[in-house]
């Protein structure tokens, strides 16, 4: 296993290109919250639950490798601010060797 490649933009528009872990069962949620990409408090509120949609993200490239959004993902995003077509929930984003060269934009808060 490897750590693999993301672009990650910022609520501040500031553009990050980090490495995740694929071998630690890391969401991307956990990813953003651990690089300190957005304040503590407004990313990941409900602790990963697809309950607040604190950890939305508009993905802008590599969308064809995420897995189709679960209902409960689904679910969340239609009652959210701020939702796209190419919104998803960063704590349903699972950290794989599948999504390498993913890019999101962190979308606002709330
Ligand atoms: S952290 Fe709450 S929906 Fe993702």
């Amino acid at each position: 296993m490897q750590d693999i490649n993301l672009k990650i933009t910022d609520r501040n528009g500031a553009i990050h290109e980090v490495l995740a872990p694929t071998d630690m069962s890391m969401n991307l949620m956990e990813v953003i919250r651990s690089y300190e990409l957005a304040d503590e408090g407004t990313i990941g509120v409900c602790g990963g639950m697809a309950m607040c949609a604190s950890c939305q993200v508009y993905v802008i490239a590599g969308s064809e490798k995420l897995p189709e959004m679960g209902d409960e993902e689904d679910a969340m995003l239609s009652e959210a601010f701020h939702v796209k077509d190419n919104s998803r929930l960063g704590c349903q984003i699972h950290i794989t060797e599948d999504i390498e060269g993913l890019e999101v934009i962190i979308a606002p808060y709330p």
